[in-house]
């Protein structure tokens, strides 16, 4: 009977606007905090800074842009742990003396782990194409593994 589902439909839909409503009340997912910025990186030039902010940096950085549905569970908990754990691997707002060779932070770009998957689908201009990409890499090395990048350098001039 068309009414009877109807109804059942009806009370779906209810169930379900009820549940969207109970997740908003979970108390995770809502500390959007941006500590201060207490150091950078010596980035090599300001393109490679950029690039990162840009790509990287909502969450390694205290400069995270938090979105509107960052604001809606239950995505708010995928954003929030995405920060959070990102910050803690890596967060180039805390960064200090120079800690010697970093070269882990290119090949994440280069091996395409990062920027997380689910950040570029909903990234546009986290997507970097080929030429985009090499050149953020060897803006990484020049930053992060300046002696390991010039000895590859050298290795190739060699050649
Ligand atoms: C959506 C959030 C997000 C974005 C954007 C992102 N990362 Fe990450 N990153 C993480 C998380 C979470 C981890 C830790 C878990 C893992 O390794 O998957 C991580 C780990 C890393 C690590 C590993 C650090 C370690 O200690 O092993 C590096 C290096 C890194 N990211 C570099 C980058 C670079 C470079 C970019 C930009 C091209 C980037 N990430 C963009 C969330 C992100």
């Amino acid at each position: 009977m068309p009414t009877g589902r109807c109804r059942r439909s009806a009370r779906i839909s209810a169930a379900l606007a009820g549940l969207f409503i109970a997740l908003q009340l979970v108390p995770y997912g809502r500390s959007h905090t941006n500590p201060p910025v207490t150091g950078e990186p010596h980035w090599d030039s300001e393109a490679t800074r950029g690039t990162f902010a840009r790509a990287c940096g909502d969450c390694h950085s205290n400069q995270t842009r938090w979105p509107w549905y960052s604001q809606v569970a239950p995505v708010s908990w995928m954003v929030q742990h995405h920060v959070d754990e990102g910050r803690e691997h890596l967060n180039v707002s805390t960064w200090s003396a120079n800690p010697g060779n970093q070269s882990g932070i290119p090949r994440e770009v280069t091996r395409g782990e990062m920027p997380l998957w689910s950040y570029r689908l909903a990234h546009g201009d986290a997507r970097l194409d080929a030429a985009a990409k090499a050149a953020f890499v060897a803006g990484l090395q020049a930053t992060f593994a300046p002696t390991a990048a010039a000895d590859a350098k050298s290795e190739r001039d060699d050649d």
